[in-house]
């Protein structure tokens, strides 16, 4: 008999909504162990870190939190912020400290409508609404290079400087990363978003890093495209779009158009990759801690769950990947929706239902 396979997953769940969803995430992830019949099993640690650890230790994780999470073999994460902690400290103490101190340069975002989910683009459909966009996750316009001076000068005289930072060897890691990807799906093709126009020298030199890396792949078709045309065209004529290579500010903005386009942030999910597995991933729903609904039950757990997928699949579990998503589709499929979908039903029963169609989903779309 083959050993069990133990995975050592870190679980932020953060703020908010974050443990909410988090939660269903684990439900699902620990269902599928149980169906394994030994063959592997999730050993869960979590950690408080967010805002409530702020206002009570002034960091948002423990001194030595990178060292911690090291030893595991990804991790699982909620959301971060609240009223209370100015969001620039919350998102810069966790999230981006967490993905940058371990190199997660590939954040990648589906974007994907699901069955039984009406888009507000009236022609889309499941078949048509299907793509993913690939963020440069580790510099560009956050690379937190900047400052604030002058204030001495009195009120109203101080200035703030934030610099976007453009390495040769950052474009071309995660475009190389995105051109990949596009060899695996169905339609090979990637688009690359800029704005060379007003950009004379980042978006230029990233531009120029693309037709490089996209003469080594002939088999892959290429365009590249300004970022607010490219974001006319999510809306105008989303059939077109397979992989979306962008910045870390133009792809972070995109991809929330996204999952709106797919029906609502709730659905969208993400993966922050350390592509050579030198770092431990990390997985989370692309939306934030929404305090607007926090505490009311009604969270759209699907992102979380979604996300967790693409954390089965990186941990090379594709086929329990593949039976989780097919549960989310079967899922809405079936009309049950949490509100931001046009549905009443809760976050538990959301992922009540997907527990239950994780065995016997026939194999549909
Ligand atoms: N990755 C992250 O941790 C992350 C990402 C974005 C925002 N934030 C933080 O989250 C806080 C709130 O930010 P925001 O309001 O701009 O963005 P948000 O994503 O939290 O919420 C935007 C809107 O979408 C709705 N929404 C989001 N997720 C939903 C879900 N799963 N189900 C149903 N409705 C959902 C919310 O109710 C809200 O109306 C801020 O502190 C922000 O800095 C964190």
């Amino acid at each position: 008999m083959t050993e069990k396979k133990v995975w050592r997953i870190a679980v932020i769940p953060g703020d908010g909504i974050g443990a909410e969803v988090v939660h269903e995430g684990r439900r699902v992830l620990d269902a599928l162990a149980e169906d394994s019949g030994g063959a592997f099993a999730f050993e869960w640690e979590s950690f408080p870190w967010g805002s409530e650890y702020y206002l009570e230790n002034g960091r948002m994780m423990a001194e030595d939190a990178l060292e911690t999470l090291e030893g595991f073999d990804a991790i699982y994460f909620g959301a971060v912020g609240w009223p209370g902690v100015p969001d620039h400290v919350s998102l810069w103490g966790l999230r981006i400290a967490i993905c940058q101190g371990f190199d997660q340069y590939a954040n990648v975002r589906p974007v994907k409508l699901l069955p039984g989910v009406e888009s507000p683009l009236r022609s889309a459909s499941a078949e048509t609404m299907d793509w993913v966009v690939v963020r440069e996750n580790s510099e560009g316009e956050y690379s937190g290079v900047g400052g604030r001076n002058l204030s001495g000068r009195g009120p109203g005289k101080e200035v703030a400087i934030q610099t976007a930072l453009f390495t040769e060897e950052g474009c071309e890691r995660i475009m190389r990363f995105a051109f990949e990807m596009a060899l695996k799906r169905e339609r090979k093709k990637v688009t690359s978003a800029t704005k060379s126009n007003a950009q004379q020298y980042s978006s230029v030199l990233w531009d120029e890093v693309f037709a490089r890396v996209s003469a080594e792949y002939p088999d892959v078709e290429t365009e590249q495209w300004l970022v607010d045309a490219m974001a006319a065209r999510f809306v105008l004529r989303p059939e077109t779009l397979e992989v979306v290579v962008a910045s870390n500010l133009f792809a972070d903005i995109l991809s929330d158009l996204g999952g709106a386009l797919a029906g609502s942030l709730g659905v969208a999910a993400s993966a922050n990759l350390n592509p050579e597995r030198r770092r431990p991933s990390m997985f989370e729903p692309v939306h934030g801690s929404a305090p607007d609904i926090a505490g009311e039950g009604i969270a759209n757990p699907i992102g979380a769950i979604a996300s967790a997928a693409l954390m089965l699949e990186h941990l090379g579990l594709k086929e329990e990947a593949g039976r989780v998503n097919r549960a989310i589709e079967a899922t809405t499929g079936a009309g049950l929706l949490p509100p931001d979908l046009g549905g009443t039903s809760t976050t538990s029963e959301v992922g009540d239902a997907v527990l239950t169609h994780l065995s016997g989903v026939p194999e549909s779309t």
